[in-house]
């Protein structure tokens, strides 16, 4: 009997590395993928956790590398798809240069739908498939100096659950990780280390991952991991856009880790 075959985007680091590390320990092989070579080191151990592992590195912002990635998955039939890759970018929009907008957009929206179409058409016609998607409860909050990430996560936020409303009763299952503020490389990258949420106490991407995996495979719409993120997204239901734009300035303005302490 072969083993169940996995794809993970963003399997490099982070939220990402752990997924896919449970993937491998649950008896999933494994295609992963990240745009740069770290992703080697990550393969190695999701192979020593028994996967038999294809890697690709690629630049899930264009569709050129999507296509590479699904090339790599060579006609193999995708029992779970963990569309996770993605990145922010902090500061003030006005002063962010347009190739690094246009990238988060690109790869947190673009690349994932293009790569779940390609994947959930198979899935569709094999009548079984299980799709999770790394959204966030930014999505719930407009970003003020992250404002176009956080405008990405409400896509994606917004698109898991359309997809899976169109794809009830076909076997295919959608599913919306939906994390906080997570312990990861993402503040750096998005240059927000300066700021009270880049500095401030976060979750464990292991803790995060195991909520998203359990809850991709028993099938659930979407889950927001750890308690206090759960309370943070239900009151950002009920608060006015403008309150929680405002509350976010708090925590993203750049600078804001040192206002905090004083
Ligand atoms: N950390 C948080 O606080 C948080 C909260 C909510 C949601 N999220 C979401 O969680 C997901 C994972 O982020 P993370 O926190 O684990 O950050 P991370 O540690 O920086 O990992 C991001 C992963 O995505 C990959 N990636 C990013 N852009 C890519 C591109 N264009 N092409 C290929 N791979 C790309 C990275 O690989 P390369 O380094 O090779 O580019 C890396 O493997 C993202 O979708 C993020 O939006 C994070």
């Amino acid at each position: 009997m072969s083993k169940p075959f996995a794809i993970v985007t963003g399997a490099s680091a982070g939220i990402g590395l752990e997924l896919a590390a449970l993937c491998a320990e649950e008896g999933f092989d494994l295609l992963v993928a990240a745009d740069r070579p770290e992703i080697h080191q990550a393969a190695d151990r999701f192979r020593g956790l028994g996967a038999d592992v294809t890697v690709v590195e690629a630049d899930l912002a264009t569709t050129d590398g999507v296509d590479l990635l699904w090339t790599a998955a060579a006609g193999r039939s995708v029992d779970a798809l963990l569309a996770n890759a993605g990145h922010g970018l902090g500061r003030a929009f006005l002063d962010q240069d347009f190739r690094d907008i246009r990238h988060v957009i690109d790869t947190n929206v673009t690349g994932t739908v293009y790569l779940v179409q390609l994947v959930g058409r198979t899935m569709r016609s094999r009548g079984e498939g299980r799709i999770l998607l790394t959204g966030s409860i930014a999505g719930f909050i407009p970003g003020t100096y992250q404002a176009v990430y956080n405008g990405t996560k409400a896509f994606v936020d917004s698109f898991s659950f359309a997809l899976r409303a169109e794809l009830k009763d076909t076997g295919v299952t959608v599913t919306c990780l939906m994390p906080g503020a997570t312990e990861t490389d993402f503040f750096a990258r998005a240059d927000m280390l300066d700021t009270k949420v880049g500095q401030g106490k976060k979750d464990d991407p292991a803790d995060v991952a195991r909520v998203g995996f359990d809850a991709m495979m028993r099938g659930d719409g979407d889950v927001v991991s750890g308690w206090k993120n759960k309370l943070q997204s239900a009151i950002a239901n009920m608060t006015p856009a403008g309150v929680l734009a405002e509350q976010h300035r708090r925590m993203a303005e750049p600078g804001s880790a040192e206002k905090a302490k004083s």
